[in-house]
């Protein structure tokens, strides 16, 4: 079995990512090796973030060591909210507060967005990235219940209706961080052959 921490204290990412890993790796949560579950995120950018995280897990356990970052980049807003995306609005990271402020700015403007998410790895072997990204376009309104963050505003291409508004098996199917974690699992099939 080949050890890999996870670099988060959501344990949904937790559970997402043990169900696409293959058997041979055990995924560890970062507060099963000690690790705070909120660690530094000081980058202007997401992969940056990424990395930090990663970098600071790796360097107090020494076991490999993957953590991730996601934005919403929309393409009329320069990729805004982008590394941004959970205190677009302030501080206190609230989802409503945030899409309130994205629909404002997208007055009048083109609606085209993604949704990016990096992993980085670090190993003994060095430092790595890989990207999921789903395209879409943003809503004139928020739609639906489901799902979290900018969900009931992301409409993804394909589609006529928003994460929100989809089941979870069908928007994680589809999601960024699921081709995320998909690059993942590939890259790590070739480096621990
Ligand atoms: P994090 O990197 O997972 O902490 O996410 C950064 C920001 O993007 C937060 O505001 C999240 O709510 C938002 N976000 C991340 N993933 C998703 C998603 O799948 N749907 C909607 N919002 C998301």
């Amino acid at each position: 079995m080949r050890r890999l921490v996870l670099c988060t204290g959501n344990q949904g990412k937790v559970a997402e990512l043990k169900a696409l890993l293959p058997a041979t790796f055990e995924l560890l949560g970062a507060t099963t090796v000690g690790l705070p579950t909120e660690l530094p995120e000081t980058g202007t950018t997401l992969e940056a973030n990424a990395m930090e995280k990663a970098r600071y897990a790796f360097d107090r356990c020494g076991l490999p060591c993957i953590a991730d970052d996601t934005g919403l980049e929309v393409d009329a807003l320069g990729g805004a909210p982008g590394v941004y995306s959970a205190r677009y609005a302030g501080p206190q990271r609230d989802p409503k507060a945030n899409m309130a402020r994205l629909l404002m700015e997208l007055e009048g403007k083109e609606r085209a967005a993604r949704f990016r998410t990096v992993i980085a790895l670090i190993d003994e072997q060095g430092a790595l990235t890989v990207e999921g990204v789903v395209r879409g376009s943003i809503a004139g309104a928020p739609r639906g219940r489901g799902g979290f963050g900018y969900d009931p505003v992301f409409v993804p291409e394909g589609w006529d209706r928003s994460f929100a508004e989809m089941d979870l098996a069908a928007k994680n199917a589809i999601s960024h961080r699921r081709r995320a974690v998909d690059a993942l699992v590939a890259k790590l099939a070739t480096r621990y052959r």
